[in-house]
This record gives structure tokens, C-alpha cells and sequence, in this order.
């Protein structure tokens, strides 16, 4: 999902403990002067779009924000400290199992079992305990078994930064990881503890396909390419891994970490499905290099492009360079992940049904777990009326392992990352959160596993 809000900055936190981590480019460079971040998308603004196979305007997902080209590839000099930051203050590496793939579903907490999960990105930007605590209870109570919390905050300045916290610097002299504990890297590590604690994990993203939160166009502002080359610029993929090998290597000890996803909807748009397939094989591997005991999966949106699925249509026509079955047989990846907004994509409210089934068959085929990762609705008045039906194929009609709504709402925060798609915590009975969270969760983790698989 694109973010469509600006998460409201409280206030400018000192900067104390970045630590350089990449240094100097080897030529030396003058300072970057394109925009240090792309625009935010401050509206819910809905787009129409028609099915056709040649898509002429871009989705409202798609980045529309351009970094120039400007900088040509250069090398790193490579000075790598592998510890990156000092050690997490908070207790890590407790909560029981890592969580397994079994057949086509995963083991959660010493049991093979269907269950449901949602999105809760902002965990990792918000700056009190309490909140962070009070999220993860209200998880917990739901029985939601996962939540998916963005891994990343990249900045290309601390001067004209507004995310509340970030993780790393990316600029023209090299990448820096923030090690503060009140604006950087120990915000993360209270969530994972946290998530230990109350016995849901996380599944995380170490990237982001858009500018919020920084993402690919943060790493192509400091290093030049652009959002496809991207994948395969030197520079961007140098500094890319040495991030996940800071984040992975900080967490692999950690049961709350459900899997780690190379990307938020990774997209390489008109580009061959190629681009991505090798991009997320090598990753993967490096991930799984790194930690052989957690789950990796891509993070994609779980595009088609194959003749034999779909009528050629956007999501089939591989117009954003994705083939979702190619990307399933990685054998570093365990498990495919697909998404849905029918009101963003152009398709009417009952295809995600066939959507689902589409990939639970893909799923089947190649023997490996799909989870249902991103769904919702912006009708704000009533979001079951429309994401049942969706709920009901998860449950009656396939063997999707597990489902996520987005997203996860709750009573306000210190900062404000809400959209039209948040169902906010309620445990009133009929009420949507009630409907799509509660009594969804319970019906998932009631369903047999023998007859489903
Ligand atoms: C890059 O960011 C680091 C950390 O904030 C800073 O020390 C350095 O001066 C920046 N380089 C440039 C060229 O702005
Ligand atoms: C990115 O740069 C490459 C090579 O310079 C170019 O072929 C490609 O069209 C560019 N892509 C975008 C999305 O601008
Ligand atoms: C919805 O879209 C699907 C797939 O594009 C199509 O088969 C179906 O007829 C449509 N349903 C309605 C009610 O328009
Ligand atoms: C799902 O299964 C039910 C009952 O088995 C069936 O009536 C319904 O048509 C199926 N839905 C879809 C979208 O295939
Ligand atoms: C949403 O609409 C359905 C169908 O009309 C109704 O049963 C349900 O109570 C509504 N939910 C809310 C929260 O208004």
C-alpha cells in the first residue's frame, strides 16, 4: 500500500548517535541538490481506471515523483562496520518457536494452523512505550497472529526530515544508521521486544517501494538511477544489502519476526519480470545467508504475467514487472504474498474473489504457502460490506495460510498514520473491526487444516 498521509512531526529530535556506516564515495561529489524527499500523498483521492492491457495513466499506487539521472554509478568505498549500532537495550530473543513453513501453511507457536494477521506499519515511527504496548494488546486480544511493520525510515537529510524516527542516512558522502534510542534504530527494538512479549509477530518489509518513508527514490536521490535501475545500480543495491544485513542481523535471534520481506510492493513498472526475478533470488539468498532460521518472502502485490492466468488485464499484463508465478519458484522465498484494491486498480468489488483463487491455484501448483496480505476498502461507512465476501473465499474457498487486512486502526497515537482503509479497534459487536477482525481471526484459526490442503 501507498501511504496516503503525512504522519504528523511532534517535534525535531536531537540527532546523537549516527553512525557512518558506508563512507566516502571514492570520487569526491558535490552535494546532492535534488529534492531530498518526493511529495507525500495528502489525499484519499480515488482514481478510476478501465480495464485495458496498455495502460496509459498509471495507477494512483505508482510513483509518480521522478529523481533525475543525473549521477552516474560509482563505487562505495566499502568500509563496512558489520556491528552497525550498539547493541538493543530492551530484551531480545525470547517468545517461544520460530514461526515454519508446513505443507501450504505455516507453524505458528508450536502449531500448524490458519490464522489472520493485518498491517500496522507505523509501530516502528511511533516514539511511547505506551502506545506501542497498547497496539500490540489489542492485537493480541483480536488473536491476530501477525502484524506487518515497516523495517525501514531513510532519509536522504536529518535538516529537512519529518519522519518522527529514521534509521539511516542516505546521502551523497555515504550511508549512516541512527542509533539513538528515542528517534532511530532503538524504536525498532522496542517493537520487536514488545512483539515478543505479547506473542504476535511481525513480518518485515526492509524497503519501500515509494517515497514514503524514503524507500527506492530515497536511495536514487543519493546515488543516482532511478526507480528501475534501481535493481540493478551498484551503488543503491551496496547500500540496500548493507541495511538488511544491519536489520536482519540485529533481529535474527528474535521468534517475533514472522519474515522478512525484501520490499514493500516491489515494482520494476514496464520493465521484463526478469529484472525483479534475479533481483529477488540474489537477495533472498543473501538474506538466508545471513539467518537460515527465519522466512523470507518478496512483499509484492502478486502481479500476473502469464498468457495463462487472467483476461491480459492490468493486474495480468505484467505492466509492473512482476510475474508472481516465476517469483514463487524461488527456492529462497517461502511463501507468495499478494494484495488487493479493486478501487485503486480498476476492477470492480467481487474480482478479488477470483483474485484469491487465482493465487491460492498458483500456491498449490508449486506446493508453497500464499498469504493475502493487503486488502481494503475506503468506504469508511462500512468497510465489511464489501471485505467479507473477500473473507469469506479466504475461508470457504482456498487454502490462503493467512490474510491481512489494511489497515490497522486504533484510538489516536502520537503521531496520526491513519487512511480511509483503517478499521479502527472496537470490540462492539456488528461493528466493522468486530466483524472483519474478531470474528474473522476466530474463524480462521477454527478452520481444519487436514480439509483444506
Ligand atoms: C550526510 O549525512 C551525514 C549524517 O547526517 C552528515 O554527517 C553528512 O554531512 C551528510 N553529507 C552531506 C553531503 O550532506
Ligand atoms: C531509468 O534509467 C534507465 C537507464 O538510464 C532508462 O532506460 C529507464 O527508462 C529509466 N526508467 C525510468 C522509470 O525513468
Ligand atoms: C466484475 O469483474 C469480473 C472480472 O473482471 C467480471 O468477470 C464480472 O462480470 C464483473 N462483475 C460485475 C458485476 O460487473
Ligand atoms: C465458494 O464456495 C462456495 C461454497 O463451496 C460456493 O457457493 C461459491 O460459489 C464459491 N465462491 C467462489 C468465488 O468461487
Ligand atoms: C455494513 O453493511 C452490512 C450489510 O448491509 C450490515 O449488515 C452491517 O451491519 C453494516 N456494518 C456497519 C458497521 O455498519
Amino acid at each position: 500500500m501507498k501511504l496516503f498521509t503525512s504522519i504528523a512531526v511532534l517535534g525535531l529530535a536531537l540527532l546523537t548517535g549516527l553512525q557512518l556506516v558506508l563512507g566516502a564515495p571514492t570520487t569526491s561529489l558535490k552535494a546532492s541538490t535534488t529534492p531530498c524527499k518526493t511529495p507525500r500523498h495528502t489525499s484519499t483521492q480515488k482514481q478510476t481506471h478501465t480495464h485495458t492491457n496498455t495502460h496509459t495513466s498509471k495507477p494512483l499506487k505508482t510513483k509518480s515523483a521522478k529523481t533525475k539521472d543525473t549521477k552516474t554509478a560509482r563505487t562505495m568505498s566499502a568500509t563496512s562496520t558489520a556491528s552497525g549500532c550498539p547493541a538493543p537495550t530492551v530484551p531480545l530473543g525470547g517468545g517461544g518457536p520460530f514461526a515454519t513453513v508446513q505443507g501450504r501453511m505455516f507453524q505458528i507457536q508450536s502449531k500448524t494452523q490458519f490464522f489472520a494477521g493485518t498491517n500496522s506499519w507505523w509501530l516502528s515511527q511511533l516514539q511511547s512505550n505506551s502506545d506501542v504496548n497498547n497496539v500490540f494488546s489489542e492485537l493480541a486480544l483480536t488473536q491476530f497472529k501477525v502484524t506487518r511493520v515497516w523495517g525501514f525510515s531513510d532519509i536522504n537529510s536529518v535538516a529537512t526530515n519529518t519522519n518522527p524516527v529514521y534509521f539511516q542516512v542516505l546521502n551523497s558522502t555515504g550511508q549512516y544508521f541512527n542509533c539513538d534510542q528515542t528517534t532511530g534504530i532503538g524504536r525498532l527494538d522496542y517493537v520487536v521486544s514488545t512483539a515478543e512479549a505479547k506473542g504476535v509477530k511481525i513480518v518485515m518489509p526492509l524497503l519501500n517501494n515509494y517515497g514514503d518513508l524514503g524507500g527506492i527514490p530515497a536511495y536514487t536521490t543519493a546515488f543516482g538511477g532511478n526507480s528501475t535501475s534501481f535493481y540493478t545500480d551498484a551503488t543503491s543495491q551496496a547500500a540496500y544489502k548493507n541495511y538488511v544485513q544491519f536489520i536482519v542481523n540485529r533481529y535474527k535471534i528474535s521468534p517475533a519476526i514472522f519474515a522478512w520481506e525484501l520490499a514493500n510492493e516491489p515494482r520494476c513498472s514496464q520493465c521484463p519480470s526478469s529484472v525483479i526475478t534475479n533481483w529477488a533470488t540474489s537477495i533472498s539468498a543473501y538474506i538466508k545467508s545471513l539467518d537460515s532460521k527465519h522466512m523470507v518472502a518478496l512483499g509484492d502485490e502478486g502481479w500476473f504475467d502469464s498468457a495463462s492466468i487472467g483476461d491480459g488485464s492490468y493486474a495480468y499484463s505484467g505492466y509492473e514487472g512482476v510475474d508472481f508465478v516465476k517469483n514463487l519458484a524461488i527456492p529462497t522465498l517461502d511463501y507468495g504474498t499478494f494484495h488487493c484494491y479493486p478501487d485503486q486498480w480498476g476492477y470492480n468489488n467481487t474480482w478479488p474473489n477470483e483474485w484469491i483463487e487465482q493465487h491460492d491455484a498458483v500456491g498449490k501448483a508449486a506446493g508453497k504457502p500464499v498469504v493475502f496480505e493487503e486488502y481494503g476498502s475506503t468506504n469508511t461507512a462500512n468497510h465489511s460490506i464489501l471485505m467479507v465476501p473477500w473473507q469469506q473465499t479466504v475461508l470457504h474457498n482456498t487454502s490462503v495460510a493467512y490474510d491481512s487486512f489494511w489497515q490497522f486502526g486504533t484510538s489516536p497515537l502520537s503521531i496520526n498514520p491513519f487512511d480511509d482503509y483503517a478499521i479502527y479497534y472496537n470490540t462492539t459487536p456488528g461493528s466493522d473491526y468486530e466483524v472483519l477482525a474478531y470474528q474473522h481471526a476466530a474463524a480462521m484459526l477454527a478452520k481444519n487444516p487436514v480439509a483444506n490442503q
